[in-house]
């Protein structure tokens, strides 16, 4: 029937409303080091195996149409690790992005990042990320931004220095002029954010962006996510009723 896998005769995509597709997807990966030390592995191993993850989450979300992908890899209250884990993790996502920018690359995918450039983010971490997103600049089939010694606070503090340093009054400060001046103010609030491993919470991740945002919590642990996770939290969100503090439509 020249369908593509997945879709469906009615129109639907992996069982999903096709014209209910979230713009925005944000993503805390969390479970690697339980999922480490379920197996007898060292933590960095969980890190490791959720490279596969990350990729297929991508994949899924490309299949879907979904144009923006947000992913927390690296908070600003990790450095509060071990640091032969931080150590690695800097490492680990160095290598990622070379391996495979290219292939994101391929597919139309845009990298950036969010977070905070400072001293403790090693050089060619930096420079790798600074590759990465010149590489990519000009794709636009997704967006994909690695939340990289990201705090939600944090960002929310550079905002309002940027307010300060471009000398606005107090009655010229409002939610339109903190929004304009976050790291990506282009980009849409996030309509999903998902929390894998079972915990429920938000560990600092996009506090201004997501006001309004439906969260999914997953109890897989990071890398035993796979695109029909993400399906299943699009489908979770598709079930929910959007209201913005109006009333039900
Ligand atoms: C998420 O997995 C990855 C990072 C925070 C960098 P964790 O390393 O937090 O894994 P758990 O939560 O300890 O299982
Ligand atoms: C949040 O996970 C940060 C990332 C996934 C990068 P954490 O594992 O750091 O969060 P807490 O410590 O459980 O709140
Ligand atoms: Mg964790």
């Amino acid at each position: 029937m020249g369908k593509t896998s997945g879709q469906h005769s009615n129109g639907s995509i992996h069982g999903l409303d096709p014209s209910r597709i979230p713009a925005h997807v944000a993503c805390v990966m969390d479970g690697n080091g339980r999922w480490a030390s379920a197996r007898g592995l060292p933590r960095t191993e969980g890190h490791a195996a959720g490279e596969v993850a990350l990729l297929d989450t991508v994949e899924g979300a490309l299949e879907l149409g979904i144009g923006w992908l947000t992913m927390f890899a690296f908070s600003t209250e990790n450095w509060r690790r071990p640091r032969d884990e931080v150590r690695y993790l800097m490492g680990f996502n160095e290598s990622l992005l070379v391996r495979r920018r290219d292939e994101l690359h391929d597919k139309g995918v845009r990298i950036r990042f969010a977070g905070r450039r400072d001293w403790r983010v090693p050089r060619r971490v930096l420079n790798r990320m600074d590759e990465s997103a010149e590489l990519t600049a000009g794709n636009r089939r997704m967006t994909l931004t690695m939340a990289f010694n990201y705090g939600g606070r944090a960002e929310i503090v550079d905002a309002v220095r940027r307010v300060v340093t471009d000398g606005l009054r107090p009655e010229q400060v409002d939610e339109k002029a903190l929004r304009s001046r976050l790291y990506y103010p282009d980009q849409p609030d996030p309509d999903i954010v998902i929390r894998t491993s079972g915990e429920f919470r938000i560990s600092n991740f996009l506090l201004w962006e997501l006001a309004y945002s439906e969260l999914v919590f997953s109890e897989v642990l990071w890398p035993d996510f796979r695109r029909g996770d993400l399906f299943a939290a699009v489908g979770e969100y598709q079930r929910r009723d959007r209201r913005y503090g109006g009333l039900e439509s």
